[in-house]
């Protein structure tokens, strides 16, 4: 799935993971006003939720429809989010910056996960949260969303390495049930991860 997919994807009218957060997103709490950064954060459903929760918020995304419906979302719902159009294949976080991490079923090749992945633990403040939702790789015997493509689906052992240092960690493969759009349909095998730094 490259950028002019996306492009396509966020160019209709409707947005293409709803308007309304992430499930598992929603259960989460962050101290108000906590800074949080939304990575591959699409048309910003789960960055307008965090800003209406009282948070400051950056997205990224690399699609420009995104970041323009994204933007489009957050006047529509009265809030501010800082919305940057990059590319995460080389982008750099800052460190000891960020109260949560927050990346909602943001499926990349390993290259790009083997980049970002090592910066997360680093980036956030101390006490800081990382937040991940994404499809397992048992989700290809689903078809109700994500990649068909096994190398950009999640498994637990790559998590649990990727992210060891951190003092609380858990990560979770389930299956449940996601409606988030007209392209999360259903029953579906997901992982859920929640990290404390
Ligand atoms: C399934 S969508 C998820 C969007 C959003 N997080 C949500 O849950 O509604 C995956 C997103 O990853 C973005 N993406 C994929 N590769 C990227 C990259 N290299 N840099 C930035 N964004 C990327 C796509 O543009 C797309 O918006």
């Amino acid at each position: 799935m490259q950028k002019e997919f996306w492009n396509n994807r966020y160019g209709a009218k409707d947005y293409a993971y709803g308007k309304t957060a992430n499930d598992f997103l929603k259960k989460q709490t962050f101290f108000t006003g906590s800074r949080v950064l939304c990575l591959a954060e699409g048309e910003g459903r789960n960055a307008v939720y965090l800003a209406e929760q009282g948070h400051k918020v950056t997205m990224i995304d690399y699609s420009p429809e995104g970041i323009k419906k994204a933007q489009q979302l957050a006047r529509e719902k009265g809030v501010e989010i800082n919305a940057l159009c990059l590319d995460l294949s080389s982008y750099q976080i800052e460190s000891n910056a960020w109260d949560a991490i927050v990346i909602i079923f943001g499926h990349f090749p390993p290259e790009i996960r083997e980049h970002l992945h090592p910066q997360i633990f680093n980036a956030l403040k101390s006490g800081g949260q990382l937040v991940l939702e994404a499809y397992s790789k048992e989700q290809l015997q689903y078809k109700t969303g994500g990649p068909e493509n096994l190398n950009m689906l999640y498994a637990e052992a790559e998590l649990s390495s990727d992210f060891k240092d951190f003092s609380s960690l858990s990560i979770n493969t389930l299956t449940r049930e996601v409606i988030e759009g007209q392209y999360h349909t259903g029953i579906a095998s997901v992982i859920q991860v929640k990290g404390n730094k």
